[in-house]
């Protein structure tokens, strides 16, 4: 499927780099049927992709719920249906169960396609305690992911901030940026044109080991959400 969508056209965002193309409806493929993924996915298709979420179980209750709301243009299937579905593959399992997802998914449906990887390496150590990275700092989940999927095109991204402000983010206090790292160019481009249609202006830190910074980034977003007790807020570089 390849109409024409909103076009994102501006010459130059706030991060400096130069998006100026139109960018298409997709085949969106979603693994996962949690917060981050039921949306994305909401928000994907409000702006006309097909967009189809995957699970184990994409017959559940919370799915079903989440297609009355999503509307036309969403549909829920297994991993390897969403898989195979998608242009483009968005990453949002629990990482203890990442393995398998990518398993069930069918690793040959990832080949030559751009895969967002918006998962969080953690390891949690119980209620009030900040969680741990699963690779510390010289390794990294973003690596991870791309090691076992070496056909993808794996883009870190949306990992830095709360789902409730993944598509749209709106602050009293400004915007927020998206950080993303990976090791194709063009995928960040596509990356980047897509996150301008949510709404964030977008800064490239650069290769795909960069998630070792990126990954810890969420850990500081929970410490201090259980500081302030709220979960609004986000990141930004401020320039001059
Ligand atoms: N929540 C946030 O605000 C947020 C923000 C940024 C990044 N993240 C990261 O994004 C990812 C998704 O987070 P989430 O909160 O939306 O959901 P989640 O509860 O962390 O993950 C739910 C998904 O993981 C899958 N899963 C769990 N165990 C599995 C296993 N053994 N095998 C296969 N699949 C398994 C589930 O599959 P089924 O559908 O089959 O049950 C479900 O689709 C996480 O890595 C998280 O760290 C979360």
């Amino acid at each position: 499927m390849k109409r024409l969508c909103a076009r994102v056209h501006r010459s130059r965002c706030q991060s400096g780099l130069h998006v100026r193309e139109r960018m298409a409806f997709m085949n969106i493929g979603i693994l996962g049927s949690g917060d981050v993924a039921r949306a994305l996915g909401i928000g994907l298709a409000k702006l006309g992709h097909a967009v189809k979420l995957g699970s184990r179980e994409p017959q559940s209750e919370k799915l079903r719920a989440w297609l009355s709301s999503a509307g036309k243009g969403a549909s829920t299937g297994t991993f390897a249906e969403a898989a195979k579905s998608g242009e483009l593959i968005i990453l949002a399992t629990l990482w203890s169960g990442t393995e398998n997802a990518l398993s069930l998914a069918g690793r040959e449906n990832f080949a030559g396609k751009v895969l967002i990887d918006a998962t969080n390496p953690l390891v949690f150590r119980g209620q009030g305690q900040l969680p741990d990275l699963a690779f510390g700092q010289t390794d990294s989940g973003g690596e991870q992911v791309q090691r076992w999927l070496p056909a993808a095109r794996v883009v870190k991204c949306f990992n830095i901030v709360g789902h409730a402000h993944m598509v749209h983010p709106s602050f009293p206090s400004g915007t927020p940026d998206m950080l993303i790292c990976g090791n194709d160019a063009k995928a960040k481009e596509t990356v980047t044109a897509l996150l301008m249609s949510l709404g964030w202006p977008v800064i490239d830190l650069g290769g795909i080991e960069l998630s070792r910074i990126l990954e810890p980034l969420c850990i500081l977003w929970v410490a201090y959400g259980m500081r302030v007790g709220s979960w609004n807020h986000a990141f930004a570089i401020l320039k001059k």
